[in-house]
């Protein structure tokens, strides 16, 4: 396990929220080594000490503030201010740290990404086996992706580079793998012929605030499908891997992602909603709209299709936005109805399909929508009823934050739940796909009022498995 960790961007709000609290939480559990050490680089100017006390005001609340953790953790932290534009200074500053193989972390823009890899080289940070991790988003399209990968390959091997897209740290995202190929009874099920629809939903309250800059080039389409959505669903969708090493299972991500039917200007009224919030009341607080000269959307809802022998003709459903009346991420696997009802009650067509919800956030859950009846005999017919089997395993594992899996990963050099420079390709590919789409046909951004499920043309994309949606039409 590497144990020299250079974090740039260490004064952004990623490091601040998450990647700082999950080094403390290893630090903590012990699962870093005896002799790791980080490397802080930003460009507001600190010494030591002066970043040191600056973190410690940001992670000292309330429950920490008795931990020893917290004090070597920091102890362990020098920081350096550097212009990642200028690799000679990059070189001069770091090169010391080249003493042991290390992990770069670039928590920056997408534009430092090249500029940076220059100077990192120059300091010898990217000699085998040091590796390199970077921060999303991986360009804004598929042309300046491909153009940040050329960089990197330019630099070190794919086998040392690691793109991180947080959700595949979440536990519930890996216990997707588990449950498709860890069990039969779904594996056997597990296509177009049991199988109507797949949702995959990730509503968030939070708004846009604070990012507006970041947010007004990218939108939810580039923000959050792009990466985290397409992730899902390709793990969703995928075939089995033959081994569960990184590359079977990147294998098998990259065929669906590909396997994706580009959108056309045709479709593009048919399969998508864009929306953007406006003022509105959230948890009962009034807030303030987006406001933005661009024509950037805060949600969005798409209707994907994957042509391939599994998954021909099956509806794949993908609906985010901010600002939406509560937090909720989740995947819906409904079912086909039962070939040949016999009930009287209910009739076939107020029968709900068999459904499978996994909810990732805010809880952990895994509900089996089944039909049953526990009607006493002397009632005459049958009275089926739907039946909730509860999944949830108890107790309930301890929470961790997503980065703190894939910060032991990059450590360790393991890359299955990093993303390889073909699939962040194929998912822009679709994606640039849909903007194109948008583009000429014209589909704007409709209004919606914050707290709500987005703009009213989005209702039938929304599982009924939200509360408050009506049933879907179509
Ligand atoms: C980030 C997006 O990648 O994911 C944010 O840039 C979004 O806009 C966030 O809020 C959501 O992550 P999570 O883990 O809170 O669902």
């Amino acid at each position: 396990m590497h144990d020299t960790l250079l974090l740039f961007g260490a004064t952004g709000d990623l490091a601040q929220r998450y990647l700082f609290p999950s080094l403390l939480h290893l630090l903590r559990d012990r699962l870093l080594p005896p002799s790791f050490r980080v490397v802080a680089i930003g460009r507001s100017e600190h010494d030591d000490e002066g970043f040191r006390s600056w973190l410690r005001e940001r992670m000292d609340d309330g429950e920490r503030r008795d931990n020893a953790a917290l004090e070597d953790l920091l102890q362990r932290i020098v920081y350096h201010s550097i212009d990642l534009n200028d690799a000679d200074a990059m070189a001069k500053a770091l090169s010391h740290y080249a003493d042991r193989p290390a992990v770069s972390y670039l928590s920056t823009p997408p534009d430092l990404f090249a500029p940076a890899c220059l100077g990192l080289k120059a300091a010898g940070l990217l000699e085998d086996p040091s590796r390199l991790v970077l921060e999303k988003p991986i360009g804004h399209d598929l042309a300046s992706a491909r153009a940040i990968n050329a960089t990197l390959r330019a630099s070190l091997d794919e086998s040392r580079i690691f793109r991180i897209d947080h959700y595949l740290g979440k536990a519930p995202v890996q216990n997707l793998l588990a449950l498709r190929f860890g069990n039969t009874l779904l594996e056997a099920v597990w296509e177009r012929r049991w199988i109507e629809s797949v949702d995959i939903v990730v509503a968030e309250t939070a708004g846009v605030d604070g990012r507006e800059g970041y947010y007004a080039g990218y939108g939810a389409l580039r923000d959050m499908v792009q990466n985290h959505m397409l992730q899902l669903l390709a793990l969703i969708a995928m075939e089995p891997p033959s081994t569960l090493d990184a590359d079977s299972i990147r294998d098998e991500k990259r065929k669906v992602l590909r396997a994706l039917r580009p959108m056309t200007a045709a479709d593009a009224a048919r399969d998508s909603v864009r929306g953007r919030y406006g003022d509105g009341v959230v948890d009962g607080t009034a807030v303030k709209g987006f406001r933005h000269e661009s024509d950037v959307g805060t949600f969005v809802a798409l209707r994907a299709w994957i042509d391939n022998w599994r998954w021909s003709g099956v509806p794949f459903r993908l609906v985010t936005g901010k600002r939406m009346p509560a937090r909720a991420t989740e995947v819906v696997v409904s079912f086909r109805p039962v070939s040949h009802w016999l009930f009287d009650r209910p009739s076939a067509e107020r029968a709900p399909p068999n459904r499978m919800r996994m909810r990732l956030q805010p809880e952990e859950t895994i509900e089996l929508g089944l039909m049953g009846s526990l009607a006493a005999p002397e009632w005459g017919a049958t009275e089926l009823q739907p039946m909730s089997l509860d999944l949830t395993m108890s107790p309930t594992p301890k929470r961790r934050i997503a980065y703190e899996r894939l910060m032991i990963d990059a450590l360790k050099g393991d890359q299955t739940l990093f993303v390889r420079d073909d699939e962040v390709e194929a998912a822009w590919r679709w994606i640039d796909s849909v903007s194109d789409a948008w583009r000429e046909a014209g589909v704007g951004t409709q209004p919606y009022p914050a707290g709500s499920w987005g703009p009213p043309a989005a209702a039938p994309f929304l599982p009924a498995t939200l509360s408050g949606n009506g049933k879907r039409k179509g």
